[in-house]
């Protein structure tokens, strides 16, 4: 029993956690973790699937491929489903592949060339469509950016109909020509390619260095007589679509050597490539081998080890953020590792360290994924002591504390600088009341004069407004903006005052959720919280749970936090939730819509549910056979998946906009 528990919340944490890496990945462009760990974490959750199958979600990561979805596309459902590779990262996992899948076979060896997928859709030898790889079902129409890399034919001497499957990429010094000009913005070509081929403007797109790859075709009924995938190359080629270099077909005992020769190779290829990928030649068996939902058993990737590099922990520092968790950081000699110059790299928590045995002074080696955030993947000569984060918290000195299971530290002190810093910072995020001008910078300067330390001061900002002016940096106009923005934050209602004042358990959703059953102010929480079976009152709503339950009450009754709300009201502030009176248009009439991901016009996202609702729609908040439309965004996950298999109307930000435009409802 207690081994089962434990599977299954491994399997739930595995889950949510490669989801989370995914969309990093795929749509932000942004992963945190190399890609060494990411395969193990995905190895780990098969296996736990495998053995505990009853507790596999049925959208597991494992199951689908990675999803680069985003909301300025037409969408494409893809012929058949766009897979993805499994890797291997040496040589005895892959000949253990090579011995099940047939050591008197041909295979294919190919470069990985790092950069974006992408599908071709020729039909009649013209080239229609150019869509990404999406959610592997469906995927991002993107034809008129793709339409502008030179390489590429927009109509085939063959006339066929065919897909095929390439990779978008950049070389090296393209890149780095092109991210001179940009003042070195562009983290990486990889990411450069694939943000550029989703580009709003295909002429923007088309001043970019992009290169094209193919390196297999789908060819549905023009397939027959082909057996083997060194004849579909060959097609390609004499459709003078760009192949690779270097592929070559070798037997499986040559294998091992040629990759040899290609690891040799790597370092001075011209493009970005981050491994091999082996496939087997003949057709046939690749159909009796069959494939997963995620990849075929046909093929492989052989990854290169992570690029490490070795360098020397100066310094550990904290970033302490505004719910006080405790974040070290070390503070390594600069060392440029793919491109960019490393300074930091993050060190997590304790245990972090002492796994790793870190310290200051100790030799590490650093490695990076996708080039973004530096990991310490091992010590390689110790420090001379392991780090040991202080018992108090670097900025107030309060002793620090593990608040709950957590392994993270925290600052309980609410009054600790860095604490206020932050919650005034997230109070004026675009994302929550959004005041224009009120950013790091000036919240940190307006914090060290010890004019704004807490949000009822930054409602009295106007009172310094001549000292403002006089401000280096400032000026009339700027503290214009700033005020104004202050002034007009008043008009925000409950469903972004109470989000924005960082309780924690209280986001948007528990907001919207709160107002929903009734609870539509300040004033009638409160109210609630008098009452004896307030508990139960808020556990019977749906959407809350039992932590926000607990939280919820504690805030209300928190001396602090009643002060700060009646602080805030007395100023102008307001903590009721306007009326959503419903409105003579009602399209939506019969309609029931679950909206998911995020949208550049609704921040937070309930935002255009409120429209749904206000103009005759039912909000739902999972997807079922009973939701007629999904609006999605980027960062949606299983329930566009969902959908997609349940054949529920899908909506993008953009066909949104349209439709409200079309019904005459103003935004
Ligand atoms: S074969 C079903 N060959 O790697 C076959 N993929 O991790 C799947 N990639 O999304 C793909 N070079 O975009 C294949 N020579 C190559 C490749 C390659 C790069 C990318 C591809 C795919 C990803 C899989």
């Amino acid at each position: 029993m207690a081994a089962n528990d434990s599977a299954k919340k491994r399997i739930k944490a595995l889950t949510k956690e490669i989801k989370e890496h995914n969309d990093r990945y795929y749509k932000k462009n942004q992963p945190t973790i190399s890609d060494k760990e990411y395969d193990l974490l995905f190895k780990e959750l098969a296996q736990l699937e495998e053995e505990y199958p009853e507790f596999a979600s049925p959208n597991s990561p494992t199951k689908a491929v990675g999803s680069d979805l985003s909301n300025q596309f037409t969408k494409f459902k893809h012929q058949v489903p766009v897979l993805s590779l499994e890797n291997t990262y040496n040589t005895e996992e892959l000949w253990d592949w090579v011995v099940k899948t047939g050591e008197d076979e041909l295979y294919s060896l190919e470069w990985k060339i790092d950069g974006a997928s992408i599908l071709l859709y020729y039909v009649d030898g013209v080239l229609e469509n150019c869509v990404t790889r999406g959610t592997g079902g469906i995927g991002d129409v993107v034809t008129e950016n793709v339409k502008t890399i030179k390489d590429l034919p927009h109509s085939l001497k063959s006339k066929r109909t065919v897909t095929v499957r390439g990779e978008i990429f950049m070389n090296f010094s393209d890149f780095d020509e092109f991210n001179e000009e940009y003042g070195g913005k562009f983290a990486n070509p990889r990411n450069l390619s694939a943000g550029s081929i989703k580009h709003k403007d295909p002429a923007e797109a088309a001043k970019r260095p992009l290169r094209i790859f193919v390196y297999d075709a789908i060819l549905g009924k023009g397939r027959k007589g082909i057996k083997e995938h060194k004849e579909i190359l060959a097609l390609l080629k004499e459709d003078k679509l760009p192949l690779a270099p270097d592929t070559e077909i070798v037997s499986a005992k040559q294998l091992l050597k040629s990759i040899e020769s290609f690891r040799k190779k790597k370092d001075s290829m011209p493009f970005p490539v981050d491994g091999l990928v082996i496939k087997l030649n003949s057709l046939e068996k690749r159909e009796t081998l069959g494939e997963t939902s995620h990849s075929p058993r046909w093929a492989r990737a052989f990854k290169f080890d992570a690029v490490l590099k070795e360098t020397i922990i100066e310094d550990i520092s904290f970033a302490i953020g505004r719910t006080g968790k405790v974040t070290p950081r070390a503070q390594v000699t600069p060392t440029s590792l793919a491109g960019t110059t490393v300074t930091y790299a993050t060190l997590h928590n304790q245990d972090y360290i002492d796994q790793l045995g870190a310290g200051i002074g100790a030799k590490v080696l650093i490695s990076k994924r996708g080039e973004i955030i530096p990991a310490v993947e091992k010590v390689v000569s110790p420090p001379k002591q392991v780090f040991q984060i202080p018992k108090q918290c670097p900025s107030c000195k309060t002793k620090l504390e593990k608040v709950d299971d957590s392994v993270d530290l925290f600052c309980t002190n609410r009054h600790c600088p860095e604490r206020e810093k932050n919650s005034l910072i997230f109070y004026c995020e675009k994302k929550q009341m959004n005041i224009e001008g009120l950013g790091e910078k000036q919240i940190e300067t307006f914090y060290q004069l010890g004019w704004v330390k807490d949000l009822v001061q930054l409602y009295k900002l106007h009172t310094k407004k001549k000292e403002l002016i006089e401000l280096e940096g400032f000026g009339e106009k700027k503290v214009e903006i700033i005020l104004s923005g202050i002034e007009k934050s008043k008009e925000k209602d409950f469903r972004w005052t109470l989000p924005s004042i960082g309780l924690n358990e209280v986001g948007h959703k528990v907001t919207e959720v709160l107002i929903e059953h009734g609870l539509d102010s300040w004033a009638k929480l409160l109210e609630l919280s008098k009452k004896k079976d307030a508990a139960e009152e808020l556990s019977s709503i749906h959407g809350i749970g039992p932590r926000t339950v607990d939280a919820l009450l504690k805030h209300l009754k928190d001396k602090e936090t009643l002060a700060l709300v009646k602080n805030l009201i007395s100023l102008g502030v307001n903590f009721t939730a306007k009326e959503t009176e419903k409105s003579d248009l009602q399209p939506f009439i019969g309609q029931s819509w679950c909206v998911t991901g995020s949208f550049e016009n609704f921040q937070p996202r309930e935002k255009a549910l409120e429209i749904i609702t206000r103009h005759g729609g039912r909000k739902v908040s999972s997807v079922s056979s009973k939701t007629s439309h999904l609006l999605y965004g980027p960062g949606a996950g299983s329930k566009l998946e969902k959908a997609e298999e349940l054949g529920v109307t899908l909506v993008n930000e953009e066909e949104f906009l349209l439709l409200l435009k079309k019904e005459g409802i103003p935004f």
